[in-house]
């Protein structure tokens, strides 16, 4: 049985029960019971080609799984559109950065923030006064967002024109501009360098601290995830091997040997992280 997890209290945001996706012949996802607690920040790891995203995209509404349900605050919300999970309380990002590399910072993040607007076809033809307010507002949180990114110098920069790790940044504060409950990052540290990943785990621990937000990640860095997790759900063929606090699943000889590989195999997916 897994160690209570510290966060355990809280109210369960999202839970899946036996989520499966196939892709021809291949069980990408088989069976995967995930729960994750308001306030947390749950870590998917696994070696390439586990499944992770392949969750991820079943959750945000990308694909629908063969089998199993995915609940979000107790509502079934299995199938229903990315716009409208979205709509529901959960932002993500991508492994591969989706900005609109054409449009500026600013825009980028106002996009995210336009699935919360309520003006209709109508209104944002004609402009009426209560769109006008609405575009406002809708400025005033992607403004807030770009600080809280460091990203308000470049705000009128082309998406395509600032560096990578400001990119990452920058899908992070468009995904929240949407005024999530459960943030979804997949891969956020990947292609940062070292202080550009120590600054965004301090980002992390910073917003889970000051915001009603949880977080479920999936990251490479084993630093990271031994650094920020509450919780860690391991993935390896698509199933779920383990589960854990950081401490124990470091420790456990199936993840080792998931990243590693068995004796006779040669493959290493990256690198456990030396005890520290
Ligand atoms: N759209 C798709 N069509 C067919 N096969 C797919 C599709 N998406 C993913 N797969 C396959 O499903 C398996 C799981 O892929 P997934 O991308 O979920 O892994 P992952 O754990 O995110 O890996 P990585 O760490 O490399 O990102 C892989 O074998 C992959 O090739
Ligand atoms: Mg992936």
């Amino acid at each position: 049985m897994p160690e209570p997890r510290p966060h355990a209290a809280g109210e369960t945001v999202l839970e899946t029960l036996g989520l499966t996706k196939i892709f021809g012949g291949l069980i990408a996802v088989n069976s995967i019971d995930l729960k994750v607690h308001k306030g947390e920040i749950l870590s998917l790891i696994g070696p390439n080609g586990a499944g992770k995203t392949t969750v991820f995209n079943v959750v945000t509404g990308i694909y629908r799984p063969e089998f199993g349900n995915v609940f979000f605050r107790g509502e079934r919300i299995t199938g229903k559109k990315p716009h409208q999970i979205v709509s529901h309380g959960i932002a993500r990002t991508f492994q591969n950065i989706r900005l609109f590399p054409d449009m500026t910072c600013r825009e980028n993040v106002m996009a995210g923030r336009h699935c919360r607007s309520t003006s209709g076809l109508f209104s944002s033809i004609f402009r009426t006064p209560r769109q006008r307010a609405e575009e406002n507002l809708i400025r005033e949180a992607a403004e807030k967002r770009l600080r809280q990114v460091n990203l308000w110098r470049s705000r009128d920069e082309l998406a395509k024109n600032i560096a990578y790790g400001s990119q990452r940044m920058l899908e992070i504060a468009r995904a929240l501009a949407s005024e999530p409950e459960l943030l979804v990052l997949d891969e956020p540290s990947s292609g940062l360098n070292p202080r550009e990943t120590r600054d965004l785990m301090a980002f992390l621990q910073g917003i889970i601290r000051e915001e009603d937000l949880t977080i479920l990640l999936i990251e490479h860095d084993m630093n990271m995830v031994m650094g920020i997790s509450d919780w860690v759900v391991v993935m390896d063929g698509g199933r779920k091997i383990a589960e854990g606090i950081p401490e124990d699943i470091y420790a456990d000889q199936r993840v080792i040997e998931a990243y590693l590989g068995k004796e006779d195999e040669d493959s290493t997916a990256y690198d456990v992280p030396a005890q520290h």
